[in-house]
């Protein structure tokens, strides 16, 4: 672990004052590296305070490479900038780099991609954040850690105080139900009769071997602190729904830590189909999935791994690997 993220780490697990000498002891490094490491977050923007009795954290760590990484419970160093052109397209390059366990966020991208070659508008205010991993298991395995990420944004969402759901494959979208239970509430509704307003996406790339994932970079778009009105039709943002702009740094690391639990082991990818089950608005709900072979039409009845919805179709029970999933009205 570098001296940065280590200095941060034994600052957030003490709430008073840690003395140089203290911290060069407890880290197994010289005083000079502590005080290098203090100089070099305070060049980034953590305020990290001197007092007589040692060094102190900010109260407020901020939107900052370690202001995330202050704390954070998940084994990611993080890179952030304030603009860039995409974070996946960083983390292709760090993977390029031969680098693993990165996790790069931005305040704002400028040349953003989404799914199917769209593209994704991404101004300063949102979550923009790709994680780049080395995981040890077979590629065909890989869609679990896009699930995963569904459901790590989820439930970060919901620990903001927003209701969140999964709508397959991995778009995280508000309301739905509630837009069909009262289509007369304009700010419910769903323009586009997708299922809810999309306030997250997400966007997977890997290299690997036929049985072992080489890199993965999982990309996470989540509209935080914007206004729906500059967003494409159809999306919505956590402050538009909360009413109150939502604190982007620990929604960050929640997404990251829940993200890093989900997939820290195979066993633990186990739980994920599970998880996602539990958050989804797809099962039970007619579909129509265009797919490359395509359209499938009948009800989501199952996601199966590694990924496939389960659909029964008129012509029977049909599994679909990838496509844009649209949820009907019982009546279509
Ligand atoms: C979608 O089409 O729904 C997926 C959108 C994914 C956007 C995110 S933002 C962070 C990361 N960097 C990118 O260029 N794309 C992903």
């Amino acid at each position: 672990m570098d001296t940065r993220r280590a200095l941060l780490d034994a600052l957030a697990a003490d709430d008073s004052p840690v003395s140089g000498p203290a911290l060069a002891e407890s880290l197994g490094v010289s005083r000079a590296a502590v005080w290098k490491a203090v100089e070099g977050l305070r060049e980034e923007g953590f305020a990290v305070e001197s007092t007589p009795e040692g060094y102190v954290a900010p109260d407020d760590p901020g939107y900052s490479g370690p202001g995330i990484a202050f704390g954070l419970d998940a084994p990611y160093s993080v890179e952030y900038r304030g603009r860039i052109g995409s974070t996946n397209e960083r983390a292709r390059e760090l993977a390029g780099d031969g680098k693993s366990d990165v996790a790069v966020v931005a305040d704002e991208q400028t040349g953003s991609r989404g799914r199917l070659d769209r593209e994704w508008v991404a101004p300063s205010g949102g979550v923009w954040l790709s994680v780049l991993t080395r995981p040890d298991v077979p590629t065909a395995r890989a869609p679990l850690f896009t699930l995963a990420a569904a459901v790590a944004t989820t439930d970060a969402a919901r620990h903001a105080g927003v209701d969140a759901r999964i709508k397959w494959p991995n778009d995280v979208l508000v309301g739905d139900e509630a837009d069909e239970a009262d289509e007369s509430d304009a700010d419910n509704a769903d323009p586009t009769g997708r299922g809810g307003r999309k306030l997250a996406g997400i966007l997977t790339e890997m290299e690997g071997e036929a049985d072992r994932v080489g890199w993965l970079v999982v990309g996470v778009g989540v509209n935080a602190n914007i206004d729906p009105e500059t967003l494409p039709a159809g999306a919505t943002s956590l402050s538009a729904q909360r009413g109150a702009p939502v604190d982007r740094r620990r929604f960050a690391a929640t997404l990251l830590e829940r993200y890093a639990e989900l997939t820290a082991s195979s066993g633990a990818l186990d739980g994920v189909l599970p998880a996602w089950r539990d958050r989804a608005s797809t099962l039970g709900r007619r579909v129509r999935v265009d797919t490359a072979d395509g359209v499938v039409e009948g009800t989501a009845v199952d996601v199966a791994e590694p990924g496939a919805l389960v659909v029964d179709t008129d012509e029977g029970r049909r599994r679909v690997h990838a496509g844009d999933c649209e949820h009907l009205r019982d009546a279509e």
